[in-house]
């Protein structure tokens, strides 16, 4: 089985943190998020990955190489000009030639793919897309079914009076290939705003497969921090961090006066220094700095990251080798180092 992760956004909603990298590379537990879908995919018996990228592709290629530790075969599929979710899978084509699956690269999820695509060939299918439960279902796609499971109606983005289920739209679908004779070639066309309404106004077998399984959308600094303080209390069974777990690298320094509540994790090559309160969750990225007396609160740093003295963090993010200056006093920020 293939699947293809769609790889193309530049995370304009997690800018500044994406001035340097891309949003499928942004750390998860000191671990690149792409890391994590490869890895689950390759969980579910998937033996070929089709990478469609778009902004930045090296950011991507140059950390992966051909992922072989990854348990899977990875292709690169790279558009010069963004193509939309449909679009990218049209200029991937040639690599597809079954049944696969597609997937959102921003999504962490614990989805049963297994048993996903049993139902899609129980039902025969063209399409089964998976839903989830959100709160607010106007960031997503909301999608109308019937008693039999069958999608009704899919309305990408809907007004709050336009909202009529709470269950939308998870980004992970399985497609029969000859849906591909549908997209054209080389244009900007979507799954959300073209394939899926055009084919459901022609009554095609599209079905849905709802869970409520562990999932999240990263597409947001509050909803990236929340994923992580999530698989660190162990609401995913793809980590294994158990509640209030502190896992120090053996080659970072730990002042004996620094006061840590978990969970906490830190990567090799930092200083916590005298008095410094980290109240997790917490994660620090390989050679930060934490200047004493300085309080970290529900944040994360990326790499060699200094925070000086007495500075306050809470609910925020640090992209690598950005530099807090002494009694700084931040809530809620994603900060990043200007580049020169
Ligand atoms: N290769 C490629 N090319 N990938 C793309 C392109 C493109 O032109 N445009 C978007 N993508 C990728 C993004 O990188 C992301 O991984 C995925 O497609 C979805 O795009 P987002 O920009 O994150 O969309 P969204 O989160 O607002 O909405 C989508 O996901 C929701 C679930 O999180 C939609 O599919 C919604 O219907 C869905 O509910
Ligand atoms: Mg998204």
């Amino acid at each position: 089985m293939k699947a293809v992760i769609l790889v193309g956004g530049e995370g304009t909603r997690l800018r500044p943190l994406t001035y340097t990298t891309v949003k499928a590379m942004v750390p998860v537990l000191n671990k690149p998020f792409i890391e994590y879908v490869i890895r689950y995919l390759s969980n579910h018996n998937i033996k070929e990955i089709i990478l469609a990228l778009g902004y930045k592709p090296d950011c991507i290629t140059d950390y992966l190489g051909d992922a072989s530790q990854l348990g899977t075969k990875l292709i690169y599929s790279v558009e010069t000009e963004p193509l939309g979710t449909a679009g990218a899978i049209k200029h991937a084509e040639q690599y597809i030639d079954d049944t696969f699956f597609i997937m959102n690269g921003d999504i962490f999820t614990d989805l049963n793919l297994t048993d996903m695509l049993r139902f899609h060939r129980n039902k025969g299918a063209k399409v089964t897309i998976a839903l989830t439960p959100v709160d607010d279902p106007t960031r997503f796609g909301v999608v109308e079914t019937d008693s039999n499971q069958r999608v009704t109606r899919f309305i990408e983005k809907p007004k709050p009076e336009q909202v009529t289920s709470n269950m939308i739209n998870a980004g992970v679908y399985i497609v029969e290939n000859q849906v591909l004779k549908r997209i054209p070639r080389g244009k900007r066309f979507m799954f959300e705003r073209d394939v899926f309404p055009e084919l459901l106004a022609e009554g095609g077998p599209v079905f849905s497969y709802a869970t409520d399984a562990y999932w999240i959308d990263t597409g947001t600094p509050e909803q990236y921090l929340q994923l992580s303080g999530d698989l660190m209390s162990g609401k995913s069974l793809q980590v294994a961090f158990k509640p209030g777990e502190i896992r120090i690298n053996k080659k970072t320094s730990v002042h004996p006066q620094a006061k840590l509540t978990g969970p906490i994790l830190v990567d090799s090559h930092c200083t916590i220094g005298k008095g410094v309160q980290l109240r997790g969750p917490v994660v620090i990225g390989t050679g930060c700095t934490i200047k004493d007396d300085a309080i970290m609160e529900n944040s994360i740093l990326w790499q060699n990251v200094t925070i000086g003295e007495q500075a306050t963090l809470k609910d925020c993010i640090v992209a690598s080798n950005s530099c807090i200056v002494d009694n700084a006093c931040i809530e809620c920020g994603a900060i990043a180092q200007a580049e020169k």
